[in-house]
């Protein structure tokens, strides 16, 4: 069982930005990371359909005998997550808007959250504002576009920049000391959301927690795994994966180990939709 791979996935390539996160923390462990891309984004579409998706998706990884199962999308975490722990026996872990933090950190009262619209809309989004920042002003902003230009690959293009720059501006003109990342894929726009903000505000990623928490449970379950033998990273979507060896390039970059070294495990597989 411990030698068994922790499942991923997400609409898309958006949740390599959480896979970087537990590769970093867990360095022995295998992942198969799921992109349902043939169907993304989700953030428009309604609950039920986001549950049968996450519910495939599930089956799937559970057929390759994943241990634990990391939702690495706020929008599914929001629309499916109750659901498929209630499905399943396997251990889920999910993503959501880190307003808990951004709320003890917060000295002007207001923080900005971007996010997509199912995610925002959704209601743990609702049920984490009023536990954590009833007493604050929550400036939400939709992201609408982001995730399609992010699987397009087009982080550097002026649009990108653009988009960003309306729903950012408004946020720090209200005083927003904050901004929490909603959505997996924002990381990947970090370096242009820095430059907008300008150290106006501190931006958030909830990754780097979400590997915590699974490491946490892994260890509460006996689930580790051990160094040998050697880990692997098998990468699965429902449609082409014409931009990963770029996305994967811009987040090695910061990694350890040569990006090379990753490139040898890769096992790219298209499912048929
Ligand atoms: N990465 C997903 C999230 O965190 C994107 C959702 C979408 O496909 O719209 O919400």
């Amino acid at each position: 069982m411990k030698e068994q791979a922790i499942g991923i996935f997400d609409s898309g390539l958006g949740g390599l930005t959480v896979w970087k996160e537990l590769k970093l923390l867990l360095p022995h462990e295998s992942f198969i990371y799921f992109a349902d891309r043939a169907r993304c984004p989700y953030g428009p579409k309604r609950k039920n359909t986001i549950q049968r998706f996450s519910d495939e998706i599930t089956n799937f990884l559970l057929q390759q005998n994943c241990k634990l199962i990391v939702v690495a999308c706020n929008t599914a975490t929001s629309a499916a997550i109750k659901f498929l722990r209630a499905k399943y026996d396997v251990p889920f872990i999910g993503i959501e808007p880190a307003i808990k933090p951004a709320a003890i950190r917060s000295e002007t009262g207001k923080i900005g959250i971007l996010a997509t619209r199912g995610t925002i809309n959704g209601e743990l989004f609702k049920t984490t504002s009023k536990k954590f920042a009833d007493h604050l002003e929550v400036i939400v902003q939709y992201g609408d576009g982001l995730v399609t230009l992010v699987e397009a690959n087009a982080m550097q293009e002026q649009k990108t920049e653009d988009l960003l720059r309306r729903y950012i501006n408004p946020m720090l003109e209200k005083g927003v000391d904050h901004i929490v990342l909603g959505c997996t894929h924002y990381p990947f726009l970090t370096p242009i959301i820095e430059s907008i903000v300008q150290g106006k505000a501190t931006i958030i990623n909830p990754a780097p927690a979400v590997a915590r928490q699974t490491k946490k449970v892994l260890k509460q379950k006996k689930l580790l795994r051990s160094k040998n033998p050697a880990p692997y990273n098998h990468f699965y979507s429902s449609n082409e994966l014409p931009h990963l060896a770029s996305m994967l390039q811009a987040l090695a970059m910061d990694l350890p180990e040569a990006t090379t070294q990753y490139f040898e495990h890769y096992q790219l597989t298209k499912l048929p939709k």
